[in-house]
């Protein structure tokens, strides 16, 4: 029997671009990398807040540069892979997971405006920065791409429609290329958040929380950026090889609920 070696747990060396990464998970998954040894790219369209994180991974010994990309546009994409490339020589990890969301309704008069935003940041975000980012995965040995959808990516609610579509949308992106890269060596996979405590959420207040967790979540509770950083960072690992192609629900048992 062959055993996996001790090295095949760590991601230590590893350079990896986060998108998101001034806020919530995004913040929280580069704050776990960078623990774990990981270079950081931390990118977000808000500079001023992936500067501050930059500077917290730095009081804590990690490395980070701070970037500011817009997923929205491919200039601000390229330049980025640019300078990581310059700076470090190489790009193993990319973690697509920065997201918008709105709440309309299908006849609302402003609605091909919210699908069109939506899908720019929330699906069409993720594939330019693989599409930029691949040359470079291609020449690492543990290319690896990690999409965060959600829940609403295989359910639904309503008045949600162009976030679901989109979050949909991320599922099939992330199984195609998982059949497409896999043979070259990158696995792609895609983690499914349920409630999660971030800016996204903090418009619901904590009662309104507390009552959908215990009606709908397994945990009674809603989940921490950190539970979803390290879902993500275990579809990193050296040991996570034969990983390819998942949805991993990251909800607390959500979804798993029947009444
Ligand atoms: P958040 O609002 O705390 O963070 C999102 C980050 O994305 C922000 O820093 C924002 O500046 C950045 N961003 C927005 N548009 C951008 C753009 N065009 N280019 C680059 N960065 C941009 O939200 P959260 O919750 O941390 O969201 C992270 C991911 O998790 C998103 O994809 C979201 O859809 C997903 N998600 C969130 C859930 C939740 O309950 N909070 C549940 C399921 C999925």
């Amino acid at each position: 029997m062959k055993f996996f070696n001790k090295l095949s747990r760590s991601v230590k060396g590893r350079v990896a671009v986060i998108t998101g990464a001034g806020s919530g998970m995004g913040e929280a998954t580069a704050k776990v990398f960078a623990g774990e040894g990981v270079k950081v790219i931390a990118t977000d369209v808000n500079f001023s807040e992936v500067e501050r994180v930059a500077e917290e991974i730095h009081s804590m010994d990690g490395e980070c540069v701070p970037f500011c990309l817009d997923v929205t546009d491919n200039a601000s994409i390229e330049d980025c892979i640019k300078s990581t490339i310059n700076t470090y020589n190489a790009l193993d990890f990319v973690i697509n997971n920065a997201g918008i969301s709105s709440v309309t309704s299908v006849d609302d008069k402003d609605y091909e405006q919210y699908w069109d935003d939506t899908l720019n940041v929330v699906l069409t975000g993720q594939v330019r920065l693989i599409r930029s980012a691949l040359p470079h995965l291609l020449k690492s040995k543990n290319g690896r791409i990690v999409n965060i959808s959600s829940t609403e990516g295989f359910g639904a609610s309503p008045f949600h429609s162009p976030y679901t579509a989109a979050k949909h949308g991320v599922i099939g992106l992330t199984r195609s290329l998982a059949l497409e890269l896999g043979p070259q060596g990158i696995t792609v996979n895609c983690i499914c958040p349920g409630p999660i405590n971030t800016n996204m959420t903090s418009a619901i207040n904590d009662k309104d929380k507390m009552i959908y967790a215990k009606r709908r979540v397994g945990l009674k509770r809603y989940g921490e950026p950190e539970e979803v950083a390290h879902a993500t960072l275990n579809l990193c690992l050296p040991s996570s090889s034969y990983i390819n192609g998942v949805y991993l629900p990251v909800d607390g048992g959500l979804s798993i609920r029947r009444a």
